[in-house]
């Protein structure tokens, strides 16, 4: 039997991506045999025992290629063991603990494709060197000088590390 386990991540400014880099690690460093694929990559799941899916919020959904990535591999995903885990600014707010439960309903979409093992929740980053200047953007900027989003990186690298720790077992099951 393949115990190999796959990563896949949607990113648009790469906050994400480095989320599933350092669980990618993580998973590695505690034995498991692991594969890093952008979504657009993967082209098969069969070679994998276990997914974890990861993407970043915009306008409190899920990215739609992460959806569609789910969709499009639904009948598979429904025989493996999946975790998913979801970034965005909001967790970085100084007040964004308040704020988990409602992050967690944003994922309810993916809840009615997929039956997660586990979803880490975690803050993710405004990085604007990366992102395109338009209104989404400039409305972002006003919320970062309002002092309401972070400026700064914010991520939480201990609680990505404790999720992935925490999920190896469920997905190795
Ligand atoms: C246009 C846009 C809309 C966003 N909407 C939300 C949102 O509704 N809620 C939230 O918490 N974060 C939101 N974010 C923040 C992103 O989820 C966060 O910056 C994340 O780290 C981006 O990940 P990425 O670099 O992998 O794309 C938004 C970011 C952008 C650029």
């Amino acid at each position: 039997m393949n115990e190999t386990i796959l990563i896949t991540y949607t990113s648009y400014s790469g906050t994400t991506a480095e989320i599933a880099e350092a669980i990618s690690k993580t998973l590695t460093a505690t034995g498991a045999h692991v594969e890093l694929l952008p979504m657009q990559d993967v082209k098969s799941l069969s070679p994998y025992s276990a997914v974890v899916i990861g993407s970043p919020i915009r306008a409190s959904k899920w990215s739609p290629d992460a959806i569609k990535f789910i969709q499009n591999h639904r009948s598979e995903l429904l025989q493996k063991r999946v975790a998913t885990f979801t970034v965005c600014i909001t967790l970085a707010m100084s007040n964004g603990e308040r704020y988990r439960q409602a992050v967690a309903g944003w994922i309810a979409p993916v809840r009615a494709l997929v039956r997660p093992v586990s979803e880490g929740l975690f803050a993710g980053r405004l990085d604007f060197s990366k992102l395109p200047f338009n209104w989404d953007t400039v409305k972002l900027r006003a919320v970062v000088a309002l002092g309401i989003f972070p400026r700064e990186d914010r991520r939480d690298w201990k609680a990505v590390q404790a999720w992935t720790e925490s999920i190896h077992p469920l997905l190795a099951q």
